[in-house]
């Protein structure tokens, strides 16, 4: 299943210190999404996830604790961020910390080696810092305070105070790379995605790049600097690092040539990082740069982007203990265009938990496998010669495949999603429209009753086949229904990029009753 061309994709790596919310789940269950179904075409998959445990802000939010920062670190990512990719049923290959030391230890290498190439040099520096975001605030991004904070210099994003720093600092020369960048973006339209990502991306280089500095010395809770102790790596340096100390940069040339460059998903809030800076670093040492780096919106709630740190942090459990994770998966992959802002709200959530999993999916699943039952002692019927009815939802299920594998490319969930949807609803429509109910009360119409029992469960192969990326878990469930693991083995190894191929499902196969994909909830 792994000889096909490398696919690796990587999540932010988050910060432990906030609870994680529905804004990281949104990021890690597209990732995982993304993963699983090119996993299950064949490619040789690999998803990375992790956390981003240096810097400031947790070495604040520790000592806010009375622990240490390792200490801290520690709890948090075994108290809250393991347990999150359970919740989400999320199947990631690796987790990365940043205070491992196959991390630290690499990271040093790496800075050495631009340091050794020329690509360093110590300075002074003065500016204003936001620890929320751990960066040197450019001056578009410096607003006035208001309320409690009037007079103040703030940061656009946090609405937090900003703090002046005055430092002696190593910086790393950025503003060399303006051009080879702006040549990237030129070259490979494809690098920075979407399209209003790469504008923004291509206008803030043109406008000129300065320095970057990369170490701090005001604290200790980072990776040295290792040619002098005095220093600490800057976070965000040592966080963009993880995408190449995670798969052996350093110290296995074999699984790092196998799996390096990497695509990354990120919220468009940390862009210009994986955008800029990144592939700059990149190239300062000699290496590839990533695949391509696809900016994702904001989870809105109430009209803002939804924070831990403007108390409108929704925890995904809120929503899997009432839901389900593939609901949750569902509903944010599809009901937001992957790239635009989208808004949260329990109500569009319960509609289209009902409308379009319980009513639509979930309800064609559990009566197609009650017919075979019914009127097939539970043993999936052959099919008959097919009329034209039939034949045009093969082909609609045929289309559908090829669409979705198509926008999956291009990182567009939701479009895949809305594709394999047109399967529901034409399989949906066809079973009202030929009425095998009625079939059944004429011995006559034996024939014709297999032929559209066998279409109606063919179809479901294909949209467990091609589901279950979104939806492990009810796919499965539906897999198991069907009883198409007998003839057709595994769910999850069925080749993804054939899914739309007609017949897979052998008549002859064993249905068992199918208790509801998506039950009734009761809403608090
Ligand atoms: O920035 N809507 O970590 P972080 C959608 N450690 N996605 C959201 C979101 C929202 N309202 N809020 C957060 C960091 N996210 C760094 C990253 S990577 C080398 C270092 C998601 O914990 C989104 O993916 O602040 C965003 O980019 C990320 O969480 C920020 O996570
Ligand atoms: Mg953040």
């Amino acid at each position: 299943m792994t000889s096909g061309r490398s696919f690796y994709i990587t999540t932010p790596i988050y910060y432990p210190s906030d609870l994680p919310h529905i804004g990281h789940g949104y990021t890690t269950v597209a990732v995982d999404t993304l993963a699983r179904w090119h996993r299950q075409a064949g490619d040789d998959t690999w998803m990375l996830t992790g956390t981003d445990e240096h810097g400031q802000k947790m070495l604040r939010a520790a000592a806010a604790n009375n622990v240490t920062p390792q200490e801290w670190v520690d709890k948090l990512v075994t108290e809250s961020w393991f347990p999150l990719l359970e919740t989400l049923d999320v199947a990631n290959d690796d987790f990365i910390r940043t205070t491992q030391p196959r991390h630290e230890e690499r990271v040093q290498q790496f800075v050495q080696a631009l340091f050794d190439r020329g690509y360093i040099y110590a300075g002074e520096y003065e500016a204003l810092y936001c620890v929320g975001c751990e960066e040197f605030k450019p001056e578009a991004e410096i607003v006035d305070g208001t309320g409690p904070f009037e007079g103040l210099k703030v940061c656009a994003i946090h609405s937090k105070p900003l703090e002046l720093l005055q430092e002696k600092n190593y910086f790393f020369k950025l503003s060399e790379f303006q051009d080879r960048l702006l040549e990237l973006y030129k070259t490979e339209p494809d690098f920075v995605r979407p399209e209003s990502a790469r504008n923004e991306v291509v206008s803030f280089v043109r406008s000129g790049l300065k320095d970057l500095s990369i170490s701090r010395s005001a604290f200790d809770w980072g990776i040295t600097v290792p040619w002098d102790s005095s220093h600490v790596i800057y976070v965000w340096v040592d966080a963009l690092l993880n995408y190449a100390t995670a798969v052996g940069y350093g110290n296995d040339p074999e699984q790092f040539a196998r799996r390096w460059p990497a695509f990354h998903v990120v919220g468009k809030d940390i862009l210009r990082f994986h955008a800029v800076i990144w592939p700059a670093m990149l190239m300062a040492a000699g290496l590839d740069v990533p695949r391509g780096v696809f900016a994702h919106g904001w989870l809105l709630v109430g009209g803002e982007k939804m924070s831990k740190s403007k108390l409108t942090g929704i925890a995904p459990t809120e929503i899997t203990d009432v839901f389900g994770s593939d609901a949750y998966r569902f509903y944010f992959l599809s009901a937001i265009a992957f790239g635009q802002d989208g808004s949260f709200s329990w109500e569009d959530l319960s509609a289209r938990y009902q409308a379009e999993l319980a009513n639509g999916f979930g309800n064609l699943a559990s009566r197609s496998v009650a017919m075979i039952e019914k009127y097939f002692d539970g043993v999936v019927p052959s099919a008959g010669a097919y009329a034209e009815v039939d034949l045009a939802i093969q082909k609609t299920v045929a289309d559908a495949a090829a669409a979705a594998d198509a926008a999956v490319e291009r990182f567009r969930i939701d479009e895949a999603i809305a594709a394999i949807w047109t399967i529901v609803d034409a399989l949906n429509g066809y079973i009202t429209e030929n009425e095998p109910w009625a079939l059944a009360k004429d011995e006559t119409q034996r024939e014709r009753l297999g032929t559209v029992l066998y279409t109606a469960a063919e179809g479901l192969r294909a949209l467990a086949v091609l589901l279950s990326p979104v939806m492990p878990s009810s796919t499965e469930k539906l897999w198991s229904a069907l009883g198409a693991a007998e003839g057709l083995g595994p769910l999850v190894d069925q080749p993804l990029r054939e899914a739309g191929e007609w017949g897979a499902l052998s008549a002859g196969a064993k249905v068992t009753v199918l208790t509801p994909l998506f039950p009734r909830v009761e809403q608090a």
